[in-house]
């Protein structure tokens, strides 16, 4: 009786301390992996990863796994996502082919090369556990140098709002949405008639249709939503129909910060290389374009058909 009293208080101990350290964060400073570990890592990346990212991590056709811009690009958040961007993406020619354990191994040997000391358990590949690692604060504080304003070349608007709409927001923003029916990891269709794609219509499929891969489209299309969102603001556009862009309107410039979270949380989720997780975040794009075209876009008239010639004058007004 005793003995079975005693492993039950054991039992519970032990549980409590384990949920105790799994919430506790911890940074990389804290000896989060094995010197053994490490060496794993390294023997993984000299076979797979060292002739684009370089024999000594200092970059090749990819960028450096080492130094202040790499940290910098990857401080911010916790250490989870630096294993899933590895073991989603990467070798870039082949991916997946990593195991959690190997993405968890090949990280103990960057965390090693930036210095950060080596300890006595090793880093898990259980995403829970990575979530709770972070970067000390004095690495977060590093951020790059932008280049003063006055040497900054000016952009002037080559188009109206409604061709950067329809030239960058439209496209990206459909590859996103057609993620919710079609899984961008599917094979792609060999087409057995050169040129078929033509035969559907002008689009950019015809040239390069197979040049990238179907989940880098959908990381790309992401990037692109993001990074056009400050074309939005770009003084001296006219809409369409002549009215100047609404660049100085507070909800116009809410909206167009909402356009570019959007465009990065796709991107996040992009990363995740899962279909479900890119088609719950294109809700979250569907309502950054809609917002605002509810409020300066479909501007009553005949219901809100957007192309109704009766809405296009009052576009881009209150
Ligand atoms: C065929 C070339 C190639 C191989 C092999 C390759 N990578 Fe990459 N890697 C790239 C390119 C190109 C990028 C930049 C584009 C991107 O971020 O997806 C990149 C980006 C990365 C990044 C993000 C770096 C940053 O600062 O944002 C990490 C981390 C990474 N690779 C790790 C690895 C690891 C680990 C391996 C081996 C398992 C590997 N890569 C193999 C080409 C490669
Ligand atoms: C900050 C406000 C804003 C955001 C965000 C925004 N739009 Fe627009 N959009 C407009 C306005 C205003 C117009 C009308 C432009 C004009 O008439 O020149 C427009 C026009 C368009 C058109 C052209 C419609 C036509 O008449 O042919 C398309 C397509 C479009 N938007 C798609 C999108 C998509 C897709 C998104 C989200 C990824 C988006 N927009 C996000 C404000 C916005």
């Amino acid at each position: 009786m005793a003995s079975k009293r005693m492993r039950y208080s054991l039992g519970v101990t032990l549980l409590f301390s384990l949920t105790v350290l799994a919430q506790q964060p911890q940074t990389v400073l804290q000896g989060i992996y094995t010197e053994d570990q490490a060496k794993r890592g390294q023997a993984i990346y000299k076979e797979q990863c060292a002739t684009c990212h370089g024999d000594a991590l200092g970059g090749r056709i990819g960028p450096p796994l080492t130094g202040q811009d790499f940290i910098g690009n990857w401080n911010k958040q916790p250490l989870s996502e630096l294993v899933s961007k590895i073991r989603n993406t990467m070798p870039q020619d082949g991916p997946g082919k990593l195991s959690g354990q190997q993405a968890a191994d090949v990280v103990a040997y960057l965390i090693q090369a930036a210095k950060f000391p080596a300890g006595r358990s090793e880093l898990s590949a259980d995403e829970a556990a990575l979530k709770q690692i972070i970067w000390p604060a004095a690495t977060a504080a590093q951020t790059r140098p932008s280049p003063s304003a006055s040497q900054a070349p000016s952009f002037p608007p080559t188009g109206n709002l409604a061709q950067v709409m329809r030239g960058i927001l439209f496209p990206s923003s459909n590859i996103i949405f057609t993620a919710q029916t079609h899984d961008p990891g599917a094979p792609p269709k060999q087409s057995t008639t050169p040129g078929a794609a033509a035969e559907e219509g002008f689009n950019w499929i015809v040239w390069g249709g197979n040049l990238y891969s179907g989940w880098e489209l959908v990381d790309y299309a992401a990037v692109a939503l993001a990074e056009s969102a400050p074309l939005m603001l770009t003084p001296g556009r006219r809409c369409e129909n002549g009215k100047p862009v609404p660049v100085d309107q507070p909800d116009w410039i809410k909206f167009t910060q909402e356009l570019a979270e959007a465009g990065r949380a796709a991107y996040k989720a992009s990363q995740t290389r899962s279909q479900e997780a890119v088609s719950e975040v294109s809700n979250q794009v569907a309502d950054a374009c809609l917002n605002c075209h509810q409020a300066y876009r479909d501007k009553g008239g005949r219901g809100l058909n957007a192309l109704d010639p009766s809405n296009k004058a009052n576009r881009c007004t209150k």
